[in-house]
C-alpha cells in the first residue's frame, strides 16, 4: 500500500468528493494541516484528503471507495493521542477520516440507564448529555473537553474514575462498526445480558481503528453521585498509597471513586508553571495523594467516615497531613493540580514517558526497581512517576536533567531507557500502555512484550477483518 497510481489517487478523490460533497472532503493545505500531527508533536504525516463524513452511511461509502483501491483510512477523534495512533503516515497515500460530524447524541433512555452517542461526540458533551438525563456517565479525562468518545473507546481510556467505574471497555453495552468493505455491523445495543456467540464489541474496543471504523456506541450510565468529598493526602510515599486505598476502600463501603498520586516534584512543576495552582500544604511531602469518595445517596456520614479512617491512617503513619474539600471551588483547586501535571511537564523540558500498569499491590516494589533501573542508565533524569494508582496505572516518566544543556543525550537515551522500564513492567506481570494504547509508538514494543500467541491471535483477526490492510496501517501491528 506504499503507493498509489495517480489514476488511483484521482479516482478515490472524486469518489469521496462525490459522496461526501463540498463540506466533507478537505484538501486545501491549510485545512488539512492540523490533521497531519499528533498531540505531542512526535508525527508528522502526509495525507491524500481528510474525509469528514456526516453520518454512518458516508463512513460506510468512504470505507467502501477507499476498500476498493486499497487505500489506507487513519480514523481521527479529537487528536489527543499520546501514541500517535490517529495521525497518517509520510507517504501521503492515505485518508483520513475525521468522525467529528458525527456529534449527535442519538438518544437517551434514562430508565435503561443508557444512551446511545455518535463517534464524533465530545466527552464532556456525552456527560453533560447524560447530566441532563439525571443520569452520570463517569469517564472522566483531563482532556475530555476535546477528546471524543469514538476515540475514548478505540483506545479503552481509562483516566480518572476507573478505580470505581472501570475503564472505556466497562461502559459500553453495544457498537456500531463499519467495517473494512464499508459494511454495517449494527450493534447498538442496549441489553446487560446478550449470550449469542462472540463479543464482537470487545474486539473494536482498543483497536485504534485497525479492525474497523466505531461510529456510534451504546454506553452505560450510573446514577448520579450525590454526595462526593474530595481528599488531598500527604504520604510517606507509594507504599503508604497502597495501604491508605486499600484502608478507604473498606472503611468507605467501596465509595472511592478516584486514587491518584503526585510525588513531590509533580506538584512542584504544576505551582511552577501552572497559573491559578498553589501546593494545599506548605510542607515538602514526599508524595500526595487525591482521593475522591462518593455515593448517589444523599449522605452526610460519608464525610465522617472518610475522616475517621484518614484518622486511622494517620496514626498507622500512612499518612501525614490531609485536607478535605469545604467547597466545589477548592474541589475544583484540587483536581485542577491533579489534571495540569502533564502541561507542567511539557515547560520542563523533554520527556520520555510510559504508561504501564502493574497489579495495585505491586506498584511499591515496581515504582522502586523501575525507578532504580533507569537511575542505572540516566542518573540526572527526573523521574516523575504519577496517575491512577487505584489501578495500578503509573505514569512513569522521566524529565530530563534540570538546566537543559543535557537534552540531546536524554532523548538519545530514550529506547535505552524504554527497554529499562518495560522489562521490570515484565517482570511485574504488567501492561506496557495501560491506558493510552499501542498506536504507532509502541507497535515494535509489542513483540516484545507481548505473548505470541496473544500476539499471532491478533494478526489474524486483524487479516480476517482487513484483509486488505487498509485500517489504520501501521497501527498497532506492522502492516
Ligand atoms: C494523565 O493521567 O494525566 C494522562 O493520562 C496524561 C499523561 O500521561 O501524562
Ligand atoms: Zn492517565
Amino acid at each position: 500500500m506504499g503507493t498509489v497510481t495517480a489514476a488511483v489517487r484521482t479516482r478515490v478523490v472524486a469518489r469521496l468528493r462525490d459522496a461526501l460533497g463540498p463540506q466533507g472532503v478537505l484538501e486545501a493545505p491549510g485545512d488539512v494541516e492540523k490533521y497531519l500531527t499528533d498531540f505531542r508533536g512526535l508525527y508528522h504525516g502526509s495525507a491524500l484528503l481528510v474525509a469528514c463524513p456526516r453520518d454512518t452511511t458516508q463512513v460506510s461509502q468512504v470505507l467502501s471507495a477507499c476498500h476498493e483501491d486499497a487505500i489506507g483510512v487513519v480514523p481521527h477523534g479529537g487528536n489527543t493521542s499520546y501514541c500517535g495512533g490517529a495521525t497518517p503516515r509520510e507517504s501521503g497515500t492515505e485518508v483520513v477520516l475525521s468522525l467529528h460530524r458525527l456529534n449527535r447524541i442519538r438518544s437517551v433512555d434514562a430508565a435503561n440507564h443508557s444512551m446511545v452517542a455518535e463517534a464524533g461526540c465530545v466527552l464532556a458533551d456525552v456527560q453533560s448529555a447524560a447530566l441532563a438525563a439525571n443520569r452520570f456517565f463517569p469517564l472522566s479525562l483531563g482532556s475530555e473537553g476535546s477528546c471524543q468518545i469514538g476515540g475514548n473507546l478505540s483506545t479503552n481510556a481509562g483516566g480518572l474514575a476507573a478505580v470505581r467505574y472501570g475503564v472505556a471497555r466497562d461502559l459500553v453495552l453495544g457498537l456500531e462498526v463499519v467495517l473494512a468493505d464499508g459494511e454495517v455491523l449494527h450493534g447498538l445495543s442496549s441489553l446487560r445480558k446478550d449470550n449469542t456467540g462472540y463479543d464482537l464489541r470487545d474486539l473494536f474496543i482498543g483497536a485504534e481503528g485497525t479492525l474497523g471504523i466505531i461510529t456510534a456506541a451504546s454506553l452505560k450510565l450510573f446514577p448520579v453521585p450525590r454526595t462526593v468529598e474530595t481528599a488531598w493526602l500527604a504520604v510517606p510515599g507509594m507504599q503508604a498509597a497502597v495501604d491508605v486505598l486499600a484502608r478507604l476502600r473498606e472503611a468507605t463501603g467501596d465509595c472511592v471513586t478516584s486514587f491518584e498520586y503526585l510525588p513531590r516534584i509533580a506538584v512542584e512543576f504544576t505551582a511552577r508553571h501552572v497559573p491559578g495552582v498553589v501546593d494545599p500544604f506548605g510542607d515538602p511531602w514526599p508524595a500526595c495523594v487525591l482521593c475522591e469518595v462518593s455515593t448517589a445517596r444523599h449522605d452526610p456520614q460519608l464525610r465522617a467516615l472518610l475522616e475517621s479512617a484518614l484518622g486511622e491512617c494517620m496514626a498507622a503513619g500512612e499518612v501525614l497531613d490531609a485536607t478535605i474539600a469545604e467547597s466545589i471551588a477548592q474541589r475544583e483547586a484540587l483536581w485542577k493540580l491533579r489534571e495540569s501535571v502533564p502541561e507542567a511537564q511539557r515547560h520542563e523540558g523533554a520527556s520520555i514517558k510510559h504508561d504501564v500498569s502493574v497489579p495495585v499491590a505491586s506498584l511499591p516494589a515496581f515504582l522502586e526497581r523501575a525507578a532504580a533501573a533507569v537511575a542505572r542508565v540516566a542518573p540526572r533524569a527526573r523521574l516523575v512517576a504519577y496517575g491512577h494508582v487505584g489501578d495500578g496505572n503509573l505514569h512513569f516518566n522521566l524529565s530530563e536533567p534540570e538546566g537543559g544543556q543535557e537534552r540531546a543525550a536524554f532523548v538519545a537515551l530514550q529506547s535505552v531507557i524504554n527497554d529499562a522500564v518495560h522489562d521490570c513492567v515484565r517482570e511485574f506481570g504488567g501492561s506496557i500502555s495501560a491506558e493510552h494504547g499501542i498506536g504507532r509508538l509502541k507497535r515494535d514494543l509489542l513483540p516484545r512484550y507481548k505473548d505470541p500467541v496473544a500476539l499471532a491471535t491478533m494478526r489474524a483477526i486483524k487479516r480476517t477483518l482487513d484483509p486488505k490492510g487498509i485500517l489504520n496501517p501501521g497501527k498497532v501491528l506492522p502492516d
